[in-house]
């Protein structure tokens, strides 16, 4: 099957509606948190950059507005008893190396970054200390502990806008992300681009399109009430277009995730966000 994206589109009811969000400032815990900026340079079609907050009815952006409201905070507690828990061979915990997880504030603008000629994310880091550092088994890339300590370290980076690389080292993988991006897959043959950047602010079946942003990841779903990695949620977007999704936190996600990024430059970190 090959269809032209315009009846890709078509066959799944993409509906033209007004760009209609119920409220365009955000302010959590009383800190204006800006969810609108310029597009950086290397974005051709795209002038404005907008937070998928600004997409989300007004229930659900009430939500992110409160910590005490957000139901993602329950995790962050969780990630808060996992820095503290001893765990592995060599009777460590986070905080036996880390003094403070607020020392991380930042980190989340800045991945994935090159390392040894490798992408890493945030998930790749953790790990890295688990298993090189701690003796410890790796966490599964998008599963519970994983998804609360990278919203306890994400958050750390709240208000802060994001800021990849994407130059020198970064950018063989850059260019291999845009080219994910803009390469039709999948049984309905669409792109990222059909949706998240032709499309956003239309309806799509209940759906509010938005620019496919990942500055408020892991995010909180009410759908599946828990906190969902940045690949589980590429994932997602490659099954509802019939395509045999990459694996998560293998090298094409994680090219794909730097051009995110390198797209939300200037957004900051929402993380944890909450999404329908
Ligand atoms: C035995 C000591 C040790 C333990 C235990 C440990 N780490 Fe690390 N961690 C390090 C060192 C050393 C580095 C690399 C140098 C640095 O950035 O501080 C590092 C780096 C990191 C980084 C990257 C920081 C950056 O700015 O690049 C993250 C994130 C991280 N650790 C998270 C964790 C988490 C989460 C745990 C618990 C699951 C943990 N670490 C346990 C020693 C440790
Ligand atoms: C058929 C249309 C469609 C395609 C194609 C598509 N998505 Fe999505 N995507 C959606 C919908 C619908 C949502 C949920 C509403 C929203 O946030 O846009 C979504 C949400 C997202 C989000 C979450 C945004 C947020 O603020 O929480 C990201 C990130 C994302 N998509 C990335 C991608 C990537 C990467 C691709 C290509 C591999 C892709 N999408 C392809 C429809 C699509």
């Amino acid at each position: 099957m090959n269809l032209k994206p315009w009846i890709a589109i078509a066959a799944i009811s993409l509906s033209g509606a007004a760009f209609a969000q119920d409220s365009s400032s955000l302010s959590v815990e009383g800190e204006a948190l800006l969810t609108e900026t310029a597009a950086p340079e290397h974005m051709e079609n795209v002038d404005t950059i907008y937070s998928g907050w600004r997409f989300r009815s007004g229930e659900t952006q009430a939500l992110q507005t409160d910590d005490f409201d957000n139901p993602a905070m329950i995790f962050v507690d969780k990630g808060i008893d996992l820095w503290a828990k001893v765990d592995g061979t060599e009777g460590k915990s986070c905080s036996s190396c880390h003094e403070d997880v607020a020392d991380f504030a930042g980190l989340r603008t800045t991945l994935p970054r090159v390392e040894d000629a490798g992408l890493v994310t945030m998930e790749n880091l953790v790990n890295e200390c688990r298993t090189e550092r701690m003796g410890a088994e790796a966490w599964k890339y998008s599963k519970g502990n994983m998804t609360a300590m990278t919203a306890l370290i994400g958050l750390q980076s709240r208000g802060m806008a994001m800021n990849v690389a994407i130059d020198g080292d970064a950018a063989p993988f850059w260019e291999k992300g845009k080219e994910l991006y803009y390469t039709r897959v999948g049984q309905l043959d669409m792109s990222c681009s059909n949706c998240h950047e032709d499309n956003y602010g239309t309806m799509i079946r209940a759906d509010h399109l938005s620019q496919g942003q990942i500055n408020g990841f892991p995010t909180y779903r009410l759908k599946n009430a828990k906190l969902n990695s940045i690949h589980g949620r590429f994932k997602g977007c490659m099954k509802n277009i019939r395509a045999t999704p990459f694996a998560e936190g293998g090298e094409e996600f994680k090219a794909l995730e730097l051009y995110l990024a390198s797209r939300g430059e200037g957004l900051v970190v929402e993380t944890p966000s909450v999404r329908n």
